[in-house]
């Protein structure tokens, strides 16, 4: 098995009868995602014979590739930057939380048809049931990040399990006020909360900041501030505290610089890898229809 596979190699597939590839991921880059890993060891946990590469598929070799693994007898594939959204109009069917989301993580080979399904917002809602013992539905969100694809689909799961309070924050703030405007029906429905709207997209402003984490539970980064060691702190530590939890949606480094503040806030804290495992025990249930092993596939990622 090779580390990486192209859409060459699905074009000459058929000269590899013997090859138990049957999942995958599509990615640009994407030597670096975990999935594979995580998958294997959950086949290999079941005893399955089909085994799970990675595809270096750019924007333009996504339509092919699709088409190669509906021929292919693929069971499914996952896909990320930068296919998400763009494989809306090249599938035969989306279920109404990818539609929602406005993008897909999972496709399922249907016989001829390709299906497609979002797993990240289900996946994290398990990632805070699991980390923090909480629903979502009881907690009021602060979400840094509202105008990427992470941001817009753990927006959609809060608004979708209607938590009690979801506050929406970007660096351009016209995408994180459409993004309101969007989930507004969700939050019509009046919860007593005192001073503060249900519903809210706000400018990333300290004074702001500060004022909104004091009526929060949960706060989220679902921006890329934090991947490079040259990243400027997200939040000022003076802004966290104790009562907080901190989720960052980023796995590598295990610790930002946010988490580290939380740490030292004494706030409860959890980096993505739970989101990463929880979305992906979640699409080999939609592949095989059975559950998914999550404790070998725990096992496989850098859980620290
Ligand atoms: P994705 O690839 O997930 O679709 P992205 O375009 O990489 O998304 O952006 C992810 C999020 O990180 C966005 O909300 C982005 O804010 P903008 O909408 O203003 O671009 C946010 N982001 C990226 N760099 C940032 C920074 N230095 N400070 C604050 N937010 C930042």
């Amino acid at each position: 098995m090779k580390d990486t596979y192209t859409l060459d190699d699905l074009k000459n597939w058929d000269a590899k009868p013997k090859s138990q590839i049957r999942l995958g991921i599509f990615g640009d880059p994407v030597a670096h995602s975990l999935s594979p890993q995580m998958q294997n060891a959950a086949l290999e946990k079941l005893g399955l014979k089909e085994r799970y590469a990675r595809f270096q598929i750019g924007p333009e070799e996504l339509q092919p590739a699709l088409e190669l693994i509906r021929r292919l007898n693929f069971v499914g594939i996952n896909l990320t930057l930068p296919h998400k959204a763009a494989a809306l109009s090249l599938l035969d069917g989306v279920d109404d939380g990818a539609r929602k989301t406005g993008a897909v993580n999972t496709v399922l080979v249907e016989g001829e048809k390709l299906v497609g399904f979002n797993t990240d917002g289900a996946g994290f809602l398990h990632a805070i049931r699991t980390g923090f013992s909480v629903d979502l539905r009881d907690l009021r969100v602060l979400l840094l990040g509202a105008g990427g694809g992470a941001g817009r689909a753990i927006a959609v799961q809060c608004a979708l399990e209607n938590c009690e309070r979801l506050v929406l924050v970007n660096r351009t703030f016209e995408k994180a006020k459409e993004l309101a405007a969007e989930l507004a029906p969700h939050f019509a429905a009046s919860r007593v909360l005192g001073p503060v709207a249900r519903l809210q997209a706000v400018p990333w402003d300290e004074a702001v900041l500060r004022f909104q984490l004091a009526n929060t539970d949960l706060v989220i980064n679902a921006t890329s501030v934090g991947m490079q060691r040259s990243d400027p702190p997200l939040l000022p530590a003076s802004l966290l505290a104790p009562h907080l939890m901190v989720y960052d949606t980023i796995y590598h480094p295990s610790r930002t610089p946010l988490l580290a503040g939380a740490e030292a806030a004494g706030a409860k804290f959890a980096n993505g890898l739970t989101m990463l495992l929880h979305q992906g025990a979640l699409s080999f249930e939609l592949w095989f229809d059975r559950k998914a092993p999550i404790d070998a596939m725990r096992a496989a990622l850098p859980f620290t």
